[in-house]
């Protein structure tokens, strides 16, 4: 039987989702009032399947996650009193919005949980994590540069293979020291981007990236599928609009337009389909009239959606 791998983004913005509940920006004003052109977008996760829907694994647990399951029938219990189809949850790094999403699952639900060592180390010192009971949810850390075959709880295969490698990345903005700036663009364990596979079948998943590097350029080079951090338009984005006074280099990053932006870098790699996520509710490319968004579009890329379905 050949492999296949079926993609759900269950969601596609930043942290805060798009509108931003606390947000009167141009994009969220827009965004609020509806209309052509706009769409209300929750926090980054996706869910994917190598087995035709039978078994879920998420790719990051938003703190969106009980909407953005309860939205979908695929992920709603199927037998007994207590089921559900999500057997894995794997995490690129511990910012709030692909973590907070666990404290959903914590309802006597076993599932693997894989990250790197040191993204379960933040989930360890964070205390509230232990209502994820370790008889259920077992912790599995991932080695950098290892394909790792995930297994559910009951030990079975779920077909899917994944590989962490490291990103220019800082620590997640809640392990942050008060009144230091952290090191930025650290390449370790605290920020990665993922590699899924089953069988001949694979894409990248990167929702955080501080900056390219030649190296990245030569993994992702040739790969059918990318998701790729679109956080920000550009650098000071945010805090041109007021919004707030971090550059997106002090966020941890890079931004799309520019000398040292994705579209530029990604434009000498040879990728089939190149997606923009984890997309900030001030960047202008969420809405679909913009020039920003042609400007995307012309370059060859997408702009996630939630409920965006993709085939490999
Ligand atoms: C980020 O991606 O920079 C973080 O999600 C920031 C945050 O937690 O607000
Ligand atoms: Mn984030
Ligand atoms: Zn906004």
């Amino acid at each position: 039987m050949s492999s296949k791998l079926d993609i759900l983004v269950l969601g596609s913005a930043a942290g805060g989702g798009s509108p931003q509940w606390n947000c009167r920006c141009a994009v969220c004003a827009r965004v609020r009032a509806g209309g052509a052109g706009t769409a209300v977008r929750t926090q980054c996760s996706l869910a994917v399947s190598a087995d035709g829907g039978k078994r879920w694994v998420l790719l990051g647990a938003s703190p969106d996650l009980g909407h953005q399951l309860a939205g979908h029938a695929a992920f709603l219990p199927r037998v007994g009193r207590r089921h559900s189809p999500i057997s894995a949850v794997v995490l690129a790094n511990s910012e709030v919005d692909h973590i907070a999403g666990l404290l959903s699952m914590r309802e006597g639900h076993g599932f693997g949980l894989y990250a790197t060592a040191a993204t379960h180390a933040v989930l360890e010192r964070s205390a509230i994590f232990k209502v994820l009971d370790t008889a259920l949810v077992s912790r599995r850390v991932v080695d950098l540069e290892v394909s790792t075959p995930l297994i559910g709880i009951d030990g079975a295969s779920i077909g899917m293979s994944i590989e962490a490698f490291s990103v220019p990345g800082k620590v997640a903005l809640h392990e942050e020291q008060a009144g230091q700036t952290p090191s930025l663009g650290e390449l370790g364990e605290q920020v990665v981007g993922l590699k899924v596979s089953a069988g001949e079948k694979y894409f990248f998943f990167i929702p955080g990236c501080a900056a390219f590097t030649p190296e990245l350029g030569e993994r992702l080079g040739a790969a059918p599928l990318v998701f790729f951090d679109g956080t920000l338009w550009d650098d000071e984005e945010l805090v041109r609009q007021e919004l707030s006074s971090k550059s997106g280099r002090r966020m941890g990053h890079m931004c799309i337009d520019g000398a040292n932006g994705s579209l530029a870098y990604f434009s000498g790699v040879e990728i089939g389909r190149k997606v923009f996520i984890h997309l900030n509710n001030s960047n202008p490319v969420l809405l679909a009239d913009s020039p920003e968004r042609n400007r995307v579009e012309a370059a060859g890329w997408e702009v996630a959606y939630d409920s965006m379905v993709l085939h490999l």
